[in-house]
């Protein structure tokens, strides 16, 4: 796989795209749709050119009024951490919040993402278990998060969903003590130990109903029995210490990425995440819809994918820069020739 390729764009006429340009860019090359790959551009040229990517930079998607009833394939996420992180953003969800607010602020959200899903699609939600440090008379404990927000939608939209279950993803810790240590309490000796939290959870619900028909390209996105065993393994595993072999990771059936980074103040998840619950549950020219896109990894994933998209975000403290140019950056905004940027990607800005 060579480290540079090309981008195709298009210019467009009444008669939708024609003239094919090609543009340098720093994308690896195109891949068959075989293995899902790190950073692999999987979209053909005119899926690329098909695309549209509708972003609302500063709105909140407790209320996503733009997008209507069951129009969208998938829809996944991963929500703010309730009292983890400051976004810097006094409207974002759930900081400074007591956990019942949290949980019923984020359910305003899932209202939404099933009324605007299809039946039959899917809803994969990404979140770890919180930690509390131990402060005063109360001891270091773990809040169960995931637990709470999948009791939350079975209770609350038992007449429309189905939970699927969770796959364990797992990263490198972050139960890290300073000084870089990855264990903790009573080190050495027994009755005080802690475990060491280094998963995080993807949740999956199906919304009641008969799913789309597949579209007439269904073909191009058979997914072979070793890719299918990989995918739909209940653990994606992330080994920091060891380097396994391709074969070891077929045979295991475990899934290997790295975990998520730091950009402006908030914890992006990796490409490969949104990657391959694309991969498992749309086709392309279908719609994805990410309602706490941040930096916009999920539209980034699905432009690359053939994918249109639809993502939310309120807003963040950027690190040095306006955070709707993070996104922009990310999204590959400033990769497509200015003709065709605004027509791909449609950003409302408030
Ligand atoms: C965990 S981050 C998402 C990161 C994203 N997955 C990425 O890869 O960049 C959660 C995001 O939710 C946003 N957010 C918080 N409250 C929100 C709200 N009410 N509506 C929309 N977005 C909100 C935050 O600004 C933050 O960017």
């Amino acid at each position: 796989m060579s480290d540079r390729s090309e981008l195709c764009t298009a210019s467009k006429d009444e008669n939708g795209p024609t003239t094919v340009q090609r543009l340098k860019t720093s994308f690896p090359e195109a891949e068959p749709r075989a293995l899902a790959q790190e950073n692999a551009v999987i979209a053909t040229p005119q899926e690329l050119l098909n695309t549209t990517h509708r972003l609302f930079l500063g709105f909140d998607s407790q209320k996503m009024s733009q997008i209507e009833n069951e129009t969208i394939h998938l829809a996944l996420t991963s929500p703010p951490y309730w009292n983890l992180k400051d976004y810097g953003n006094p409207s974002q969800l759930g900081y400074r919040d007591s956990l019942p607010s949290y949980i019923k602020k984020l359910r305003n959200v899932w209202r939404e993402c099933l009324r605007v899903l299809l039946p039959g699609c899917r809803l994969c939600i990404n979140v770890g278990d919180e930690y509390l440090r131990a402060n005063g008379n109360t001891p270091y404990q773990i809040i169960p998060l995931h637990a709470y927000i999948v009791n939350d939608i079975m209770n609350k939209f038992a007449d429309r969903v189905v939970y699927l279950g969770s796959i364990i993803w797992q990263k490198i810790p972050t139960t890290r003590t300073t000084g870089g240590a990855s264990v903790m309490g009573s080190y050495g000796f027994p009755r005080n130990g802690y475990v060491s939290y280094n998963y995080e959870y993807i949740a999956i619900f199906k919304k009641l109903g008969s799913a789309p028909r597949p579209p007439s390209t269904k073909g191009n996105e058979r997914i072979g029995l070793d890719e299918w065993r990989r995918l739909f393994n209940g653990i994606w595993s992330y080994q920091s210490d060891k380097q396994i072999t391709e074969e070891e990771e077929i045979n295991n059936g475990i899934w290997r990425f790295k975990g998520a980074r730091q950009v402006g103040g908030i914890a992006i998840f990796p490409d490969e995440l949104p990657r391959r619950l694309i991969r498992m549950f749309t086709y392309a020219g279908d719609t994805v819809l990410d309602p706490f896109m941040g930096s916009g990894t999920t539209t980034k994933v699905a432009f690359e994918m053939g994918r249109n998209s639809i993502g939310y975000d309120i807003g963040f403290r950027g690190d040095n820069n306006d955070w709707k140019e993070v996104v922009k950056n990310k999204i590959h905004y400033y990769n497509l020739e200015e003709r065709v940027r605004d027509s791909t990607f449609r950003l409302v800005t408030r």
